[in-house]
């Protein structure tokens, strides 16, 4: 400072909270019996310094404060981490609600999909957006999502598939604050002849300016998308240009997607709905994580992923909305979690592990994000109960009550 004093620290406490739950322990990724381990303080406050977590602890323990602190009440509130969303496709133009309709009537998405519509009709819409209304979409999403305890967000491209509209998608997704992934190969667009020769041109046209903005690269390997010899191409040219790796795999066939993460050290293979005995054991063996997205099979009425055997074998496991405009329009973690428990049969500490610690850490961030202890990001939702096992006991229900993101009270 000019007159030589520091600056004063900015701080919030938030006292008198009922309840205060957060994953137990530092470590991340959570597997196993780790993964169930929860601190749960009760009568007890939050205190947030210069953006950080500085202490948490029981009302009855904490010191005078001295200076400037403002001060939220906590009464009958119970205090989770700030929410993760580790999977959506939230920068699109346009809806797909005549879709939703046809498929209410019986419509598969597959079908949809291979008719020219599905990914393909959202792809035409984003490409007429424009960058500004890109920014404003996200921005939109960004709020729902944060109405329901988001705090942070990656979100993929995916639906330009041109590089004027990849590159305009992943400067818009980080313009609004989320996490940028670039989803180059997520369908073939009608430009191209085949699968093949529009990775060539994504490798070779947009990586270079794709690998600047974005964290990590993501593929739709699937039957009707990209096979595993194509995803290899696509994923090997971002991994050496510097990308971390993620996989929409086995949402419809298994169709190598396990494998190649493994292969690739790839952060997490998505989707695992139709993931058999043997993709469990490999995932389970390996350090890449799986993230369910039981809002999609939810939307899509498809079977669930095989949460219980990933668990039990000890894999990684993460949970996210997948929030886009086709398979599942749905952004919120709160739900995801009512989900988990009832069709994935996860525990409730397990499920509150899943949307924030090792949410985390699929988007390289759990060191700081995903835990309510000193030195970590002050993102702190506040539940509408004293009981925090409603995030997942409300179905569908406004469990959010205020969301503080950085020590500032924003929603
Ligand atoms: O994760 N499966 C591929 N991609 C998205 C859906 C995108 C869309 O339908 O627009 C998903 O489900
Ligand atoms: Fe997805």
């Amino acid at each position: 400072m000019s007159d030589g004093r520091a600056a004063l620290p900015r701080r919030l406490l938030i006292r008198d909270l009922a309840q205060v739950a957060t994953p137990a322990g530092v470590d991340a990724p959570l597997r196993g019996a780790a993964l169930g381990q929860l601190d749960v303080v009760e009568d007890a406050y939050v205190l947030c310094e210069d953006g950080r977590i500085a202490a948490v602890g029981r009302m009855r323990e904490l010191d005078r404060l001295d200076g400037e602190v403002d001060e939220l009440d906590g009464r009958g509130l119970a205090a989770v981490p700030g929410l993760v969303d580790c999977h959506t496709h939230a920068c699109f133009a346009g809806d797909r609600v005549d879709e939703f309709a046809l498929r209410a009537r019986g419509a598969s998405y597959e079908e949809l999909h291979a008719a020219g519509g599905g990914i393909l009709s959202t792809v035409r819409a984003t490409r007429e957006a424009g960058e500004e209304a890109l920014v404003e979409a996200v921005e939109r999403h960004r709020a729902w999502m944060l109405g329901h305890g988001t705090t942070t967000f990656e979100s993929k491209s995916g639906y330009g598939l041109d590089r004027e509209t990849e590159l305009a998608s992943l400067r818009a997704i980080h313009r609004a604050g989320g996490i940028p992934t670039w989803l180059g190969a997520h369908a073939v667009p009608p430009e191209f002849d085949d699968a093949e020769s529009y990775v060539a041109f994504a490798v070779a046209e947009v990586l270079p300016a794709a690998r600047e903005l974005a964290e990590a690269a993501d593929v739709f390997l699937e039957r009707g998308a990209f096979d595993a010899s194509t995803a290899r191409r696509y994923l090997s040219a971002c991994k050496e240009a510097g990308l971390a790796l993620r996989l929409h795999g086995d949402q419809f066939t298994e169709a190598g997607a396990i494998p190649l993460a493994i292969e690739l050290g790839a952060r997490s293979v998505d989707h695992l709905e139709a993931t058999g005995v043997e993709g469990v054991r490999a995932l389970a063996g390996s350090t890449v994580a799986g993230v369910l997205l039981p809002a999609s099979a939810l939307f899509l009425n498809r079977p669930h992923a095989p949460a219980r055997e990933l668990l039990d074998a000890g894999a990684i496991v993460a949970l996210a909305t997948d929030f886009n405009p086709g398979s599942a329009f749905c952004e919120s973690l709160p739900l995801v979690a009512s989900l988990a428990a009832t069709q994935l049969r996860m525990g409730l500490a397990e499920i509150l592990g899943a949307i924030t610690v090792n949410a985390a850490h699929v988007l390289g961030r759990a060191d700081r994000l995903g835990r309510l202890a000193p030195g970590f990001e002050a993102d702190v939702v506040l539940l509408d109960t004293a009981d925090w096992r409603y995030l997942a006991y409300h179905l569908g229900g406004s469990v959010v009550h205020r969301v503080v993101v950085k020590g500032a009270l924003v929603a």
